[in-house]
């Protein structure tokens, strides 16, 4: 609100000094202004607009922005020209927030002005016009479908009888780990592969009652197997979001009109659609069997009949997609700090030792794990696997940090510079779990905002939080983790989430 009384003030002064009618005229605008306040939503056009990023005429700040996911250049900017600015994109315009004070305005006192979302034209394809829960307009669709994966897969209730398939993975994972140390004593293993494939059959199971071996596809005449598979659903359309989204949101590079890019979202909607289909076949018939699983597909041909076949198939792919890279991210860069930092290792691994002792670290021992929660919500912070949240449209004039803001402008959250804020978190650069044991409000799982916030806050927050946890606290029970003598500092990221670009390579070495 500073903004707000500065900009009014600084004339109020000069007027004083010019005359009085011109005194009368700034106090009567002052006290429009202070009584408008009261209902800025309906009244803000007198607010002054947000401070622009000066940028070429009618190019806007395009040309600055040459990266294809502009995180970093936003935080820089941040740091520039403050925690909210607006910059253009050729004919619209964006706003940025970079301080976690302004987010949430975004995300909670103004929601009801910004409560939609603007879809670039591959993302609506890809996300059939916005049947899925995280990227459908705040309406009664979104509500009806959050409830449904809530309660069947994502909620306290549904997770905890997940629990057995969460350990199951837990196990192959140490088990794996374990088979290529015995084959490759001195070579770094490449967690990635490992884990992201456990997660996938975790997804599956939780989606689909089973996990996937291989399946006939009918509908383009080939048999997959699991590989083929999670290339089709997870990795292929993870690529197209990101291509897609900065493609339409910054149209410099929408003017050459590129008929082999939609060809490739079209390809990618297309296999997705022939797996997704095969699949729930294969389970209707289970179904129909009489062999009745714990899954979302279960309950949804149960309990919501009102969805037509494709907002079905979408609600079934959504939490496969989304349990399968995320998490992934979190744990990966988690374990690359630690193996970078053999100090804080060791004193993760001490706790966990003097907690659990010979016993295999479990869920009901998180609470009694306070460094193993500040190293999972460090990485949160400094890696957060979604630097920008998926733009927000603005649709009827509304304030944010005291500035006015028109309709048909987009807000655009960074997150990863509330993040670095050098106001909020000291020496921000840093990777440091302990600034989160210092604190009281330290086990609020939302201070990072990495996982957005209000009524639109992840929906998979406690799944991320268990399974990361769990994982960061499994791998350093069963290995010591050492990066190579040789390996560089490399925190290059990639695709739509901030996924490491290199897999982290580390050296494993079991604990006695
Ligand atoms: C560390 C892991 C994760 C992070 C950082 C993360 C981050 C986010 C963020 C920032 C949003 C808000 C988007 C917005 O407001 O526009 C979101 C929404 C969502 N996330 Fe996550 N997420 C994670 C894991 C998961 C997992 C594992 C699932 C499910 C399996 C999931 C399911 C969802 C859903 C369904 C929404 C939409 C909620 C709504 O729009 O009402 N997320 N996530
Ligand atoms: C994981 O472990 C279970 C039993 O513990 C086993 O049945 C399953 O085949 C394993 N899955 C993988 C992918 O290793
Ligand atoms: C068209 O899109 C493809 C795939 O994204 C890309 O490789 C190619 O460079 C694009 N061509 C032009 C002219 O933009
Ligand atoms: C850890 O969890 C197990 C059960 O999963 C429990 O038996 C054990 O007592 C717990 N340890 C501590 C120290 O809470």
């Amino acid at each position: 609100m500073d903004g707000v009384i500065d900009m009014q003030t600084i004339p109020l002064r000069t007027a004083i000094a010019i005359g009085g009618t011109a005194v009368a005229l700034v106090v009567a605008l002052y006290f429009w202004f202070l009584r408008s306040y009261a209902s800025p939503s309906h009244h803000s056009n007198h607010l002054p607009p947000v401070p622009e990023v000066p940028g070429v005429p009618v190019l806007g700040n395009l040309l600055q922005l040459k990266e294809k996911k502009p995180y970093m250049t936003f935080t820089k900017w941040a740091e520039m020209y403050g925690p909210i600015y607006s910059i253009r994109t050729g004919a619209t315009s964006m706003v940025v927030v970079s301080s976690n004070e302004i987010a949430k305005e975004v995300l909670v006192t103004r929601f009801p002005s910004i409560s939609t979302r603007k879809l670039s034209y591959a993302l609506k394809v890809l996300t059939e016009d916005k049947s899925m829960v995280a990227m459908s307009d705040y309406n009664d669709y979104h509500k009806t479908v959050k409830r449904h994966i809530l309660t069947a897969v994502l909620g306290p209730n549904a997770q905890k009888k997940f629990r057995a398939h969460r350990d199951t993975m837990m196990e192959n994972v140490s088990n794996e780990l374990h088979a290529f140390f015995e084959k490759n004593p001195n070579q770094e293993v490449n967690l990635r592969k490992i884990f992201q494939s456990q997660l996938f059959g975790l997804a599956m199971k939780q989606a689909l009652g089973k996990d996937v071996e291989s399946i006939y596809v009918k509908d383009l005449e080939t048999t997959m197997k699991r590989e083929e598979i999670f290339e089709v659903l997870v990795v292929d359309p993870m690529m197209g979001a990101i291509e897609v989204d900065w493609r339409d949101f910054f149209p410099y590079l929408k003017w050459v009109p590129n008929k082999s890019f939609e060809n490739i979202i079209h390809r990618m909607y297309t296999r997705r659609e022939a797996v997704m289909k095969a699949l729930i076949q294969e389970h209707k018939k289970r179904i129909a069997s009489g062999e009745k699983l714990n899954s979302y597909i279960d309950y949804l041909l149960s309990e919501a009949q009102t969805l037509t076949d494709k907002q079905f198939l979408m609600s079934l792919w959504e939490p496969i997609i989304e349990s399968s890279d995320t998490t992934m991210v979190t744990t990966e860069w988690a374990m690359y700090e630690l193996a970078k930092n053999p100090n804080l290792q060791d004193r993760l691994y001490e706790e966990i030792q003097s907690v659990c002792g010979s016993e295999k670290i479990t869920e009901e021992n998180l609470s009694q794990l306070p460094y193993l929660y500040a190293v999972f919500q460090e990485t949160l912070r400094k890696h957060c696997p979604v630097p920008i949240m998926p733009l927000r449209y603005v649709h009827e004039n509304t304030v944010l940090g005291g500035y006015h803001v028109p309709a048909g402008t987009e807000v655009a959250i960074n997150i990863y510079g509330c993040n670095m804020d050098k106001k909020l978190w000291e020496n921000p650069e840093e990777w440091n779990p302990e600034r989160f044991l210092s604190e009281k409000e330290s086990m609020d799982l939302y201070k990072t905002m990495a996982f957005g916030g209000g009524k639109r806050v992840c929906a998979g927050s406690l799944q991320a939080m268990v399974i990361s946890c769990i994982g960061i606290g499994r791998l350093v029970q069963d290995f010591e983790w050492k990066l190579n003598d040789d390996a560089e500092e490399d925190v290059n990221t990639l695709g739509l989430t901030t996924q490491k670009l290199h897999p982290l390579l580390a050296l494993i070495n079991p604990r006695k």
